[in-house]
């Protein structure tokens, strides 16, 4: 099975990442030598999914020691750069505060090494957290099963085989016959573009269909189980993933298709009590108004723009974690 790896060291310390807004046409990586060019690419989509900006922007952090003395006053402007690329993924932050806490019981001299470690670490970490939701999420579903998915949720967008895809992935390698319907994902086509990209490559049957497809879809009764990841999860088990995970869950509650969320515990909020608490990053107007420089709607139409939405915890049928299956109000205690 081969699954793509978004991100890695460069041999003298910098950070390689997949070009993930090229896809699928052109795979290419670039090597990125600075904070700001991290942050850019974090900003613009390049590299992105919750556990991935996290580890991105670990990595990133390591970089400020090269742009002057090693420092803890480096690392937290370094962070603050770093943090105010995406409101949403609670995972970038939880990322960034471990690497200040890291800092903060280093030494200059020890500095260089100990940032580079705590990266790895948290890179490390969602790698096996990512396995043991595919272990959990696969015993959940327990056989052949049609997933249906919204946005990126795979490989490309963690440290390891994904979290919504990682089930599936678990399955796979078992030698289970499991496929799955990928949500497009408008306006910028994660769906389409990565999940049906990194499935097609692994070997995993997969049918894209339009965002406006999926209730037509979840009604004809051959998917199995939806399955999402997330960006926060908040105590009350609300859940912020990708816009267009609400109309899906909607969906699949009136159709009774259990609805599964799939994160590691980086991505449990505890303080933030509820979805409404939720900060909801609003993106460029031309994300919806056009694609790669086509116009796909007139000048003169006003466009709404969120990247996320919020799924209440009463539409979730349960949270797969790395730690096992939760009720989603339960999911909270677990960090
Ligand atoms: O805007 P994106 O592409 O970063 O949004 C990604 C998602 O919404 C994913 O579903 C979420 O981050 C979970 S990734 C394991």
């Amino acid at each position: 099975m081969t699954i793509p790896q978004p991100i890695a060291w460069t041999p003298d310390g910098g950070v390689r990442i997949l070009d993930q807004t090229l896809l699928p046409d052109t795979e290419r990586y670039l090597d990125l030598d600075t904070v700001d060019a991290v942050a850019e690419a974090i900003r613009t989509l390049r590299v992105r999914g919750a556990p991935l900006i996290g580890i991105a922007a670990a990595m990133g952090v390591t970089l400020s020691l090269r742009e002057g003395p090693p420092s803890l006053g480096a690392v937290c402007a370094a962070s603050k750069v770093l943090g105010a690329t995406r409101p949403t993924a609670v995972n970038l932050h939880w990322a960034l505060e471990r690497m200040e806490r890291r800092a903060a019981a280093s030494t200059p001299a020890r500095l260089a090494a100990d940032l580079r470690d705590e990266a790895s670490a948290i890179w490390d970490e969602d790698r096996a957290m990512c396995a043991r939701i595919g272990e959990a999420g696969a015993a959940l579903i327990g056989g052949d099963a049609l997933v249906l998915t919204h946005c990126n949720a795979g490989a490309l967008a963690t440290g390891g085989i994904g979290t919504a895809l990682a089930p599936v992935y678990t399955l796979h390698s078992a030698g289970r016959r499991v496929a799955v319907v990928a949500d497009e994902t408008r306006p910028l086509l994660q769906g389409s573009r990565l999940t049906a990209w990194e499935l097609s490559r692994a070997g995993v049957p997969v049918t894209v269909i339009a965002d406006g497809m999926a209730a037509s879809r979840l009604r004809r009764g051959d998917v199995t189980c939806v399955i999402v990841g997330a960006d926060r999860i908040a105590a009350n088990g609300d859940v912020a993933n990708k816009i267009g995970t609400y109309g899906v869950a909607l969906a699949a509650r009136a159709h009774g298709v259990p609805f599964y969320v799939a994160a590691p515990t980086s991505t449990i909020d505890p303080a933030t009590p509820d979805g409404s608490r939720i900060p909801i990053e609003e993106r460029a107007a031309s994300e919806v108004a056009g694609w790669r420089g086509h116009p796909a709607a007139p000048a003169e139409a006003a466009v709404w723009n969120p990247a996320f939405d919020v799924t209440p915890a009463e539409l979730v049928t349960a949270i797969i974690t790395d730690r096992g299956v939760f009720a989603p109000q339960d999911v909270a205690r677990e960090v």
